[in-house]
């Protein structure tokens, strides 16, 4: 057994003074043959270990390098030098695993986030990308936390199906058809009935369809799982390979709906203000850098801590579609010809129309419900009005889109109706349609983009960079 104790407890102030430690960790930085920066992930900050270069052998001290593994065991005392409190001063080293400095790509320097997407296998060893792991794990906790304190029951959706949720038709097959000789049908087309599953299959979109099934039975379910998307988009926002939570609730309606994602956003933001302080204000004091390179106008008008309190402080705005698109009509914006793409009732808000919503106009989160019917997907549950239906997404500053979601059309008719409109083959997806037959009832549900709520935590601008190995045109190469 390996007994060592944590650098993050020692930092914590967790260990008592003046006890023997054994600690472990990678060299971050070695001064005058005496310093070490010791971190192991536990937490940001490093430990100082102090060795002494009259009792440690010339080879030893030699092997401790940056990015080099090494064991001190010790004495915890507190510092008498400047920047810490507390240090180790060692008396026995061991070196674990050596690290060549003249080829170790990770210098103790500042590598640009383009670079370390390059030695993605490295960069959670930056101080960066471990405050952001830290954070994306807090996250996912606390989002679990959220909904089992709520009664809700994680439901593990498959990652592999045949129906295409959001009928977006952007997906990866899954096959073990060989390639280069397919089966054939009589048309000349790959027959898929002779691959694995008997049928064409592909990873998932979503895993709404299916997080449904099981809330018209447990009432309240939410997944938490990978989502997969062939969508050629080379944005800072859009990865071909995310994690999606999609709660789904019977009995509810899109007010609930709304309150139910408004509440969660802001519960996950409390957590990690309240458990992962000393990573944030890193990310703060990152994100304040990163904002001098960019012109005045750019730059955002609050600090990372400031902007969570901020949306903390505030409800969320809440309008619908008609009149959002009424606010971008008549903006000053728009009417100086500075909207890239046009405006109008009945199109799709691009995310310059989105942005100006939330960060020029209202300042704030936004919540927009009742889109055209024709720009959302077939489940959604249609209006009075016959032609909007039940949809909400909620812009963040920033971000754009970080939840989509609406009511569900729970009516067999009117969903049958708008299935055939749609061209939606209602035969394939006789299993959702019997939801409908079997003892229907009102629901809602949404989708929150995981790294999009983790971009918005972590104030990382590209969402290649909140993700240990992102999914990418181009780009599965860890
Ligand atoms: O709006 P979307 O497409 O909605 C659905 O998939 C619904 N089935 C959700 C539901 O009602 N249960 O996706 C939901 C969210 C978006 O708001 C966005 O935050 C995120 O997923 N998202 C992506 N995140 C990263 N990369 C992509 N390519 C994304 N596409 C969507
Ligand atoms: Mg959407």
């Amino acid at each position: 057994m390996i007994k060592r104790t944590e650098i993050g407890s020692i930092l914590k102030g967790q260990v008592a003074l003046d006890t023997p430690v054994t600690v472990m960790g990678w060299v971050r930085s070695f001064r005058n043959t005496q310093f070490v920066a010791l971190n192991d992930g536990s937490s940001l900050g490093t430990l100082q270990v102090v060795v002494n270069p009259e009792t440690t052998d010339a080879e030893t001290l030699k092997r401790i390098t940056v990015g080099a593994s090494v064991c001190f065991e010790g004495q915890l005392v507190a510092s008498q030098g400047k920047g810490q409190t507390v240090e180790v001063i060692a008396n026995k080293v061991e070196i674990f695993g050596d690290c060549d400095p003249s080829v170790y790509p990770l210098q103790p320097k500042k590598h640009s986030l383009e670079f370390l997407r390059e030695i993605a296998h490295l960069r959670p060893r930056t101080n960066t990308f471990g405050a952001v792991l830290r954070l994306r794990h807090n996250i996912a906790f606390a989002i679990h936390k959220f909904f089992n304190d709520k009664g809700f029951f994680y439901m593990h959706s498959p990652i592999i199906t045949a129906s295409d949720a959001e009928g977006a038709g952007e997906m990866f097959r899954v096959t073990t058809l060989d390639p280069k000789n397919p089966p054939l049908t009589e048309g000349g087309e790959v027959d898929f009935s002779k691959d694995f599953f008997g049928r064409a299959a592909n990873l998932t979109v979503s895993g709404q369809l299916e997080g449904e099934l099981a809330a018209l039975a447990l009432s309240k379910i939410y997944t938490f799982g990978p989502t997969f998307r062939a969508e050629n988009s080379n944005t800072s926002r859009h990865l071909a390979e995310f994690w999606m939570i999609e709660p789904e609730v019977a009995f509810a309606d899109l007010e609930d709906n709304m309150n139910l994602a408004e509440a969660m956003l802001k519960f996950c933001i409390q957590y990690c203000l309240d458990n992962c302080r000393e990573d944030l204000d890193f990310l703060a004091t990152r994100l304040v850098d990163e904002e001098k390179s960019k012109p005045q106008a750019e730059r955002s008008e609050m600090g990372l801590i400031e902007k969570l309190e901020f949306v903390l402080a505030h409800p969320f705005e809440r309008l619908n579609y008609t009149e959002a698109v009424d606010i971008l009509v008549n903006s000053n914006h728009n009417k100086k010809g500075k909207f890239k793409f046009p405006i109008e009732w009945g199109t799709d808000l691009q995310s310059e129309h989105e942005r100006y919503l939330v960060e020029k106009h209202f300042k704030k989160p936004v919540i927009l419900i009742n889109y055209p019917k024709h720009i959302k997907a077939f489940y959604m549950r249609q209006n009075d009005d016959g032609k909007t239906v039940a949809a909400m997404d909620i812009l963040f500053p920033g971000i754009g889109e970080i939840v989509g979601g609406s009511q569900r059309e729970e009516r067999l008719d009117k969903l049958t109706e708008r299935m055939a409109e749609m061209h939606i083959p209602q035969d394939e997806m006789y299993w959702f349609l019997d939801t409908r037959r079997f003892g229907s009832c009102p629901h809602a549900g949404y989708g929150l983009g995981f790294e999009r709520l983790v971009q918005f935590i972590s104030g990382m601008g590209n969402i290649r960079d909140v993700i240990p190995f992102p999914r990418y045109p181009g780009s599965a190469e860890f």
